[in-house]
């Protein structure tokens, strides 16, 4: 018996397997539109490679994305665009689609990876970055500290969003808190040195990711998943701690929260990352054991037999994977075939099935009901 291909449930969302894929930007938006390239990537990991398929992280305004090439969801072509992608996910593809909502704050406006991922100049488009607090990561622009009236605007813009992923039919939504983006900075003593309610100690830090959580679960269908992606660490002294994220886990569950994927860093360039195979499981160990909420671990989990350990030893509930599922997007099915089970394909490719190949030559093998 697989425990990572055993099915699992989260509000009414059932799953078949454990199998994540993870959030990956793919920096080729205009205007924050998807286009055949989302079609491409979503739609054949939705055939292969897992439970659940989150989008990229998906922006919640023009001025909280990362690059001018990240995905968007604040205006009407960007949901059209992204309706057209989902629709086709969920009416060939296995998988639940979700979507996980985004805003970079202090960490906007620079250019993609392949362009060298430093601050865009004012001259060349670059635009004034929104934090917590006037604080710049590293040696980057410093942001403009949120005042109330730019909290409301942030936070109505995620609710707008998650009604707009809502409309285009996610199964399941998360919340981008993680690798040192706007929730992260609030959460974070490196980036957050407010001396308001929502600075000081994790209480005051956390306050305002938890608005915005409770206020877009008010909004997200009452019988679908809404969970947050969290860095359990800064791996900086002095910085956001795991007991700290501990604390925010437990008001996020108190609030409705589904589930936490958990990943780390991203908020400091002096971070030290101790990185193996599996290096942030302990942290979503910690999380699931001492909050009670089912946690997605993530992190160079790269072999079928390390993610079944890790969720049948207790550790996680899913396993997210990244690089692997764009290196193969069909992991899910090499995994059960190594762990020995059965899992799903769609009807069209049903005869690719190895165990089948032997059985008759293939101009025999009877058509699938699809035909
Ligand atoms: C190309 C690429 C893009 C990524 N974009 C995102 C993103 O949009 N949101 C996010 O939370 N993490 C993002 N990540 C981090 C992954 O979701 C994941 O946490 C990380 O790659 C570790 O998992 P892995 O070892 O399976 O790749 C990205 C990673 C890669 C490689």
């Amino acid at each position: 018996m697989s425990q990572l291909f055993s099915p699992i449930t989260l509000r009414d969302m059932t799953v078949s397997n454990r199998l994540v894929v993870a959030p990956m930007c793919q920096y080729l938006s205009e205007d924050g539109n998807a286009n055949d390239w989302h079609l491409m990537h979503l739609g054949q990991l939705s055939m292969g490679a897992g439970g659940v398929i989150f989008t990229e992280a998906t922006h919640v305004s023009p001025e909280g994305r990362i690059t001018p090439k990240c995905l968007g969801l604040w205006s009407d072509d960007n949901e059209r665009t992204l309706k057209r992608v989902i629709d086709f996910c969920k009416a060939h593809g296995v998988a639940k689609m979700g979507i996980q909502l985004a805003h970079a704050g202090r960490k906007a406006s620079v250019n993609p990876p392949l362009k060298g991922s430093a601050p865009i100049a004012a001259a060349d488009g670059g635009w004034q970055t929104l934090g917590p607090s006037e604080v710049g990561y590293g040696d980057w622009p410093t942001p403009r500290a949120l005042d109330d009236d730019g909290l409301a605007t942030v936070k109505a813009q995620f609710v707008t969003a998650t009604e707009r992923s809502a409309r285009i039919g996610f199964d399941i939504a998360q919340l981008h808190a993680a690798h040192g983006y706007l929730m992260h900075q609030f959460l974070s003593p490196l980036s957050n040195v407010r001396n308001d309610r929502y600075g000081g100690s994790i209480e005051g830090r956390m306050q305002f990711p938890l608005e915005v959580f409770e206020a877009c679960r008010a909004v997200w269908p009452e019988n679908k998943p809404l969970g947050v992606r969290v860095s359990a660490t800064d791996w900086v002294e002095g910085g956001l701690t795991v007991d700290e994220v501990v604390e925010f886990a437990k008001a996020l569950k108190a609030k409705g929260c589904d589930f936490i994927d958990v990943s780390s860093g991203g908020n400091h360039p002096g971070q030290k990352i101790a990185l193996g195979p599996g290096y942030q499981v302990p942290f979503a160990e910690r999380i699931r054991n001492e909050v009670g909420i089912p946690v997605m671990a993530v992190g160079l989990i790269t072999e079928p037999r390390q993610a079944e350990s890790i969720v049948a030893s207790g550790k996680a509930d899913f396993i997210a994977i990244a690089r692997g599922a764009m290196d193969n997007p069909r992991w899910a099915w090499h995994a059960a075939r190594a762990l020995g089970v059965d899992t799903e394909y769609p009807p069209q490719y049903v005869r690719c099935r190895p165990d089948t190949w032997r059985a008759a030559p293939a101009v025999m093998i009877a058509p699938t009901a699809a035909e």
